[in-house]
Parts: structure tokens; C-alpha cells; sequence
């Protein structure tokens, strides 16, 4: 009984520094429980005489409540606390920024095919494809450059196998759609192309835009006509001067060079069009009678033209890109500037 005060500060002082329900707990089994310091001494009153039980009995019933009231104190001051904790862990901080949703955007090429697609269409072309991987009769057979023709040295071409190849343009695309089309025929045809070469200007994988128009009244005028006028419009320059030089090339006759007033200086002479005025931009020519009778065309009854521009050039052009490379490198501090 002397003890009990102490044992009474020291409950209540043990209660206090509990901080969660399981130590609370085991702090009330350490006084109240059954074998608890406290329980102990009630179990003890029995041996008191009368008086002394009353007296001691109502002593230690008073630390018992001061005991239980701390306890409850205590298990709402840990809920309290244990709520805070919730509540602070699980807060929206509705001032934080979004994270946002990045724009993409359309890659410089394929933008620069929508805009050609876009003015081809308008004039009733339609587009095509045709394979990647062709044979030697399709790239260069059928499109009157036969073996052991120089033109073949021309193209750096990348062999699958003794029989197929990467095509080098996508001229076999109008063989491929003459085979299968009677005339007349209105087409475009985009497509990545292959060459075994890599610099600044030149890339092993690039693209390139066929055109062909074959009916019985197609003439070179058409073919002035529809290549001037996609060049103003593609360039958004109505005055915008193109002009034909005589070439060769071995599916075409008579054919030529597609050149356009350089865009950069106005024709005046700069670094990019190597102070000519001029950018060279395609080549062309009305369809040779024999690619008309490797895909079983009358050549007496239909003429066409064709002609052929590099989809790269024209984004590089359009949009001022000096290096090739940065269209396929995927450098998005490149390609974000068109987003
Ligand atoms: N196929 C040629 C090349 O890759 C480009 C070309 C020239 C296409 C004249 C044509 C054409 O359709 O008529 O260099």
C-alpha cells in the first residue's frame, strides 16, 4: 500500500508515452489485467481486517479510474492521431501541376506526303503502293533498262538475293499498276526507296513520289502543266518558275529534268542552289513504248507521262532542313519544332 502512489505515477506515466493501440494495450495487461499490478492488489484486500480493506479498497479503486481514465485519454488521443496521419498521407495537393499530356506530331515527311497527296488528289489522281522488295524484271527489266544497261550502275542497288532487291525508286510501281489496270490510268505513288549511299543529301532509305497519267490524249503539255502547277501550290507561290531540261532516262522519251526557281533566294543565287537561281526537284518524260509493251499497253492508241520528285528533298525544301539525316535520326528536339 505504500507503494501505491508510485505504482499509480508510474502507470499513468507508462500510459502517456504509449504512441500506438498494441502498446496501449500491453500497458493496460501491466496494470489492470488479470495478473496486472493493480488486479494484484485487489486480489490482495482479503487478507485486510475490515477497516483496513475499506480504507485500502477505496485507494486503490481510486487509482484504478485514475488509471482508466488516462487510458482512454489516451486510446483517443492515438485514433486522433492515427487519423491525422491517414488524412496527411492520403491529401490531393490540388495546387501541384498536371502532368500533363504531350502533344505529338506529324513527322515532317509524312506531313510533306498529306500537302502532295492533298494537290494530286484535287486533280483526280489516286494514290498507290506497291512492294518494297521487288524482283530485277519490276525495278529494272520492265521499265526498259535492260542487263547489263548502264543505267543499272546508276542505282547502288542493295540485293536481297540473286533474284530480289531493294527497290531503287518507285518507277516499278506503274509497271506493277499497269499489269494490273487497263488504261487510262491517274496515280500516285509514294514509298521508301533504297540505295546503297549515306551523306548529308543522301540517305540508304529515302522516299520518292511516282506520277503517272496514261490516256489517248496525254501529251507534254500535260506533263508542264500538272508538274508547274503542283510545284506552286506545294511551295504556296503562285509566280514560283519551273522549267524542263532535256535528260535521259531509259523508261521515258523524250525526257527531262524538273527544275524550279530556287525558293530560298528567289532565284538571285545562294549556297543551296549552288548560285544557279534553280533547284532541281524531279525528273520526267513521256512513258518509252517499250514499258508500254512490257505490261501489254497499245502504244499506238495511249501516251502518258511520269515523273518522279524525292518526298525528302520537297520536306527539306519546304521546310528549310539542310541535313537528310535529321528526318530519320527520331531527334525530338528535330522533330518537335513541327508539332
Ligand atoms: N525513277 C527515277 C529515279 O529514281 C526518277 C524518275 C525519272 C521517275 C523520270 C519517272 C520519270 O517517272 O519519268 O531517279
Amino acid at each position: 500500500m505504500q507503494n501505491l502512489d508510485t505504482l499509480l505515477e508510474q502507470a499513468l506515466s507508462d500510459l502517456s508515452r504509449t504512441t500506438d493501440p498494441v502498446e496501449l494495450e500491453q500497458a493496460k495487461a501491466r496494470y489492470l489485467g488479470k495478473g496486472g499490478a493493480i488486479t494484484e492488489l485487489l486480489k490482495g484486500l482479503g487478507k485486510l481486517d475490515p477497516d483496513a480493506r475499506r480504507e485500502a479498497g477505496a485507494a486503490i479503486n481510486r487509482a484504478k479510474d485514475a488509471v482508466e481514465s488516462r487510458l482512454a485519454e489516451r486510446r483517443e488521443a492515438i485514433q486522433a492521431a492515427i487519423l491525422e496521419r491517414q488524412l496527411a498521407e492520403e491529401a490531393l495537393d490540388v495546387t501541384l501541376p498536371g502532368r500533363g499530356q504531350e502533344t505529338g506530331g506529324i513527322h515532317p515527311v509524312t506531313r510533306t506526303l498529306e500537302r502532295v497527296q492533298a494537290i494530286f488528289h484535287s486533280i483526280g489522281f489516286s494514290s498507290v503502293s506497291g512492294p518494297e522488295i521487288e524482283t530485277d524484271f519490276f525495278n529494272f527489266t520492265a521499265l526498259n533498262i535492260p542487263e547489263d544497261h548502264p543505267a543499272r550502275a546508276m542505282h547502288d542497288t542493295f540485293y536481297v538475293d540473286a533474284e530480289h532487291l531493294l527497290r531503287t525508286h518507285t518507277s516499278p510501281i506503274q509497271i506493277h499498276y499497269m499489269m494490273e489496270n487497263a488504261p487510262p490510268v491517274k496515280i500516285i505513288a509514294p514509298g521508301r526507296v533504297y540505295r546503297v549511299d549515306s551523306d548529308a543529301t543522301h540517305s540508304p532509305m529515302f522516299h520518292q513520289l511516282e506520277i503517272l497519267w496514261v490516256d489517248e490524249e496525254v501529251n507534254f503539255t500535260h506533263l508542264k502543266g500538272v508538274a508547274a502547277d503542283f510545284l506552286q501550290r506545294f511551295f504556296e507561290k503562285e509566280d514560283l518558275k519551273v522549267r524542263f531540261r532535256p535528260s535521259f532516262f531509259p523508261f521515258t522519251e523524250p525526257s527531262a529534268e524538273i527544275d524550279m526557281g530556287c525558293v530560298f533566294c528567289d532565284g538571285d543565287g545562294c549556297r543551296v542552289c549552288s548560285h544557279t537561281g534553280w533547284l532541281e526537284v524531279g525528273g520526267c518524260g513521256m512513258v518509252h513504248p517499250n514499258v508500254f509493251a512490257h505490261v501489254g499497253y497499245d502504244a499506238e492508241k495511249y501516251l502518258g507521262f511520269a515523273f518522279g520528285m524525292g518526298l525528302d528533298r520537297l520536306a527539306m525544301l519546304k521546310y528549310g532542313v539542310n541535313d537528310l539525316r535529321l528526318f530519320f535520326s527520331n531527334d525530338l528536339r528535330f522533330l518537335n519544332q513541327f508539332n
